[in-house]
């Protein structure tokens, strides 16, 4: 294989499809460069990393919160939404990183967190200073607690990450977090804070930034009587009739309704992307409405075990929701949330579950002894290659295209995801493993990330996956994702996709211009269709393609 040829971005900016088809890579700022030897990757370090961005070949960036922020969650609790993290640089460094990545053909997507503020945002703060029932406690949802003196919590509820999902403040008063107590949930019913989120929407649009990753969209609206279900009746209540008290309630689009028209006052109008860990596909479509968000992320094959039969079914699901909706389907393996796919794919299937917490790796007792990691690579490269030709957005996670692994073993000390220290309903090692600052360099003090080293430490197997190695070798993840992206570039054409032989081990479509794809789920080799093989995630011989491997094939 050669060296990847560089690819300019085929995508005009007036185009206000672009988002269709886009293959986006989603960047979390504090681990990918660090510009300064702080130990923490910032926007200045994005922005020196733009070549290397442009010969991956991608069509835009999602950017992770970069917002000021204590980072009691990793950045998803912002103090305040319209500027920079100090550590992180500043508003000029941003305006000069999207300037860099525009230049190269690369459009920008920042994440908006409006489920919850920060408990430092300056709100809260006013909210903590002000007394019950004030217009500044209106802004997030305080409520008296039960027993004589208001010392228990309003309900039982047990928030997201682990613990009681309310926290008591010094009047005596609670105050409802769907996360961590950093991150105080808003209250959406009240106006202020509906106009405050279309102005963030305009501040980041005037600044040129193409789109919008909406976190948690799902969680926005609430329905709070003054008598509230317990945790075992909330459990208990259907969450696909859009009625549940906490999440995906229908009330829910009439903001997105809103803020379409905000994307819709620019152009190309902007775009957004839901994220919305919903019950069905078709409680999904909503978010990806065009009178709403436009877009939301399918988890579908992200939960979904190496397996042809569960991929086959979920691309039919997921093509035939956006034909319902006109949006594109999304696809995605890997992202800050969960346990890297190359890692997930080494383990013993997982059958959806616990896809965010790697549970099952640390039960099996550790990377070492129970996971096979070249098969995880080997079946995540097909994986990978069998995404990157369906119609649809693509998402890609920092460190794929290097073959990153998961980090299993950072001492606790060393942590810093709160999944891990509250707990949760689960005894995982949470998320910090996929968010070990990248490798650049073999050597130095943090693999090339920065001068002084790394806000999470970095494993020496680093070390064979650095930037600067696999860039000199064409059998490398890294060359072959440069020359999947770049072919993707070029035979991309209409949204449509025709299966032309399906088994319990093999899958195979075709795409317009007879661009053929074959993925084959089992271990033996199978014969490929004749035809010229533009394309494999492994060893091609005589026709046949090995096992757990794609091969792209033009007739
Ligand atoms: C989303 C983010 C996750 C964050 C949570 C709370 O799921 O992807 O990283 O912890 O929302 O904001």
């Amino acid at each position: 294989m050669a060296e990847s040829p560089h690819t300019e971005s085929t995508l005009s900016p007036s185009d206000a499809n672009w988002w269709r088809q886009a293959a986006v890579y989603q960047i979390y700022p504090r681990s990918f460069a660090d510009s300064n030897g702080d130990g923490l990757g910032d926007l200045p370090g994005v922005t020196s990393r733009v070549p290397y961005l442009k010969a991956l070949g991608i069509d835009a960036v999602w950017l992770s919160p970069f917002y000021p922020s204590a980072l009691a969650d990793g950045g998803y609790d912002v103090d305040d939404y319209r500027n920079v993290d100090p550590r992180l640089g500043t508003l000029d460094d941003f305006d000069e990183m999207a300037a860099a990545l525009h230049a190269a053909g690369i459009r920008l997507i920042v994440d908006i967190v409006p489920n919850h503020s920060s408990n430092r945002h300056v709100w809260f703060q006013e909210a903590l200073a002000a007394p019950k029932g004030s217009p500044a406690r209106e802004r997030y949802i305080f409520r008296d607690g039960r027993g004589p003196n208001g010392e228990l919590p309003p309900t039982d509820w047990v928030g997201a990450f682990g613990g009681p999902g309310w926290t008591q403040v010094s009047d005596g008063q609670w105050y409802l977090h769907f996360f961590t107590p950093e991150q105080p949930d808003f209250n959406w019913d009240n106006p202020e804070v509906r106009e405050d989120f279309l102005t963030t929407l305009r501040f980041w649009a005037d600044r040129g930034v193409d789109g919008f990753r909406v976190d948690v969209a799902n969680l926005l609206v609430k329905d709070l009587p003054a008598d509230l279900p317990s945790q075992a009746e909330l459990d208990a209540m259907d969450r696909t009739s859009g009625t549940h008290p906490l999440m995906d309630r229908d009330e829910v689009h009439e903001i997105y309704a809103q803020w379409r028209k905000v994307f819709n006052e620019y152009i190309p109008p902007r775009f957004a992307v839901a994220e919305a860990w919903v019950e069905t596909p078709e409680r999904r479509a909503r978010y990806a409405s065009p009178e709403g968000l436009g877009q939301a992320f399918s988890f579908d094959l992200l939960e979904a075990d190496f397996d042809a039969t569960q991929f086959h079914r979920i691309i039919n699901d997921n093509l035939e929701q956006v034909r319902l909706t006109g949006s594109t389907s999304t696809w995605v393996f890997s992202n800050h949330d969960v346990t890297r796919h190359a890692t997930r794919y080494g383990l013993p299937p997982l059958n959806g579950r616990n896809v965010k917490q790697g549970v099952e790796w640390v039960k099996a007792g550790g990377p070492a002894e129970d996971i096979d990691l070249e098969r995880g690579l080997r079946r995540a490269k097909a994986a990978t290659l069998l995404m990157l030709a369906l119609p649809g957005a693509a998402y890609l996670y920092q460190g794929e295209e290097l073959g990153l692994h998961e980090v299993a073993d950072i001492p606790a000390e060393q942590r810093q995801d709160p999944c891990f220290f509250r707990g949760a309903d689960y005894n995982g090692l949470g998320r910090d493993g996929c968010r070990v600052p990248l490798p650049w360099q073999a050597d130095g003090t943090s693999f090339g990330f920065g001068a002084n080293g790394a806000h999470l430490p970095q494993p020496e197997w680093f070390a064979p996956y650095a930037v600067s190695v696999e860039e000199k070798d064409p059998a490398s993840t890294l060359s072959f994702y440069r020359r999947a992206l770049a072919l993707r570039h070029e035979l991309q054409g209409p949204e449509t996709l025709e299966w032309d032989d399906v088994d319990e081990n093999v899958l195979h479509f075709v795409r317009p211009g007879n661009w053929h794809v074959v993925t084959n789920f089992g271990t033996a080799p199978v014969a490929l269709p004749d035809g010229e093989v533009l394309l494999a995630s492994a060893e091609v011989e005589n026709g046949m393609l090995s096992g757990e491997a794609t091969a792209w094939i033009r007739r």
